[in-house]
């Protein structure tokens, strides 16, 4: 009879036999060495992707856009800058071209100032952009605003402010630009959705609302451009720490004004930046970027819609009792 002591030791030598007499290291190392190989050259594909690319990006002036702005200018992007605010595009084109923190050969940015929400603008803007460089590669649609409120208390005219400018904006410059990608046969748009692209949660009607139409909208736009040779990747990130939540828009039209806690705890924009940089690099479809418990409700969502609901059902109840306390 043989003691569980002995067994275990036994086993233990014959694990150890089967490791170091068959091919099974080898094989591992073999394995490692393929895998290390292939992100190798992904890596470098998508450097060269990104060096001497024109790269537009909405947003620039604040958050993610202007994170995004120093990691594909740091990749030797060249960039046209976009957003509202003239002195803070000019700022960040002076500290762009200021840095030296890159190997590779850097370019000096272009900035276009225009409002999204004002159509006869993005068409000027379009028209703008394209003069910088010639032509467009890659289109960043980062810019947009959030929104804090009731459905009950909300005026329309807030409705139709945040899906200009989360929607219709990005969708006016997409469609600005996108003649100019099917004639060279070469382009790639993406657009920065969130976690509320995929769910809906209370008293975010309006922001949630414009993510859901910006997903679906750039998931047609990728199956009918792809034959063109056009990429289109969508990024839903989960909050990340910038002052989104302070300029979000309330239910009658004034500045929110406050950090909110999540948003505050939220992911840094320079990681969120390298992680769209990752993206755009290898021309990835859809992204989420987001921690286990959005990840994990937007699964619930879809498998099991009936305790999604009842969650946040309970959460606005919640929500509400905190604000009336
Ligand atoms: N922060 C988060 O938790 C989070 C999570 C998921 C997704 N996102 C998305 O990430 C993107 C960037 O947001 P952020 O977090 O970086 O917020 P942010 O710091 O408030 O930046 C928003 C940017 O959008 C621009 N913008 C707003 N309204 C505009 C308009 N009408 N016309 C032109 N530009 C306008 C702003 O430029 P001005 O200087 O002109 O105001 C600013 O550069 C947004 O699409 C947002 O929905 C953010």
């Amino acid at each position: 009879m043989v003691s569980p002591a002995t067994r275990r030791s036994l086993l233990r030598v014959r694990a150890m036999d089967f490791l170091t007499s068959t091919a099974i290291l080898p094989l591992l190392f073999g394995c490692l060495g393929i895998f290390g190989l292939f992100r190798l050259l992904q890596w470098m594909r998508a450097r060269a992707y990104l060096r001497g690319a024109v790269v537009v990006i909405t947003g620039a002036t604040s958050g993610l856009g202007r994170e995004c702005a120093k990691v594909f200018h740091a990749a030797g992007a060249k960039l046209v800058l976009c957003g509202r605010n003239v002195e803070a595009l000019e700022e960040l084109t002076k500290e762009l071209s200021a840095s030296h923190a890159t190997k590779v050969q850097t370019h000096k940015p272009h900035t276009v100032t225009f409002d999204l929400t004002d159509p006869g603008a993005v068409a000027t803007a379009a028209a703008e952009i394209t003069r910088c460089f010639g032509h467009v590669d890659i289109l960043i649609n980062n810019a947009g605003i959030s929104y804090r409120g009731a459905v009950q208390d909300t005026t329309l005219d807030v409705d139709k402010r945040v899906m200009e400018t989360n929607y219709f904006g990005p969708v006016a410059l997409t469609k600005a630009l996108l003649p100019g990608m099917l004639r060279r046969r070469q382009g790639h748009v993406v657009a920065i959705s969130s976690v509320q692209g995929r769910i809906g949660i209370p008293f975010r009607s309006a922001y949630a609302a414009s993510k859901h139409a910006t997903q679906a909208f750039f998931d047609c736009l990728r199956a009918e451009v792809e034959q063109d040779e056009i990429e289109v990747t969508v990024i839903s990130p989960g909050y990340i720490h910038t002052n989104l939540s302070v300029n979000a828009v309330t239910a009658d039209g004034s500045r929110y004004g406050a950090m909110d806690q999540n948003t505050a705890q939220g992911r840094s924009p320079a990681e969120v930046a390298r992680a769209v940089l990752a993206a755009v690099g290898r021309k990835q479809k859809d992204v989420v970027l987001a921690d286990l418990q959005p990840s994990l409700g937007i699964y619930l969502r879809t498998l099991a819609p009936g305790l999604f609901f009842r969650l946040m059902a309970s959460r606005a109840r919640k929500e509400r009792k905190a604000k009336d306390s």
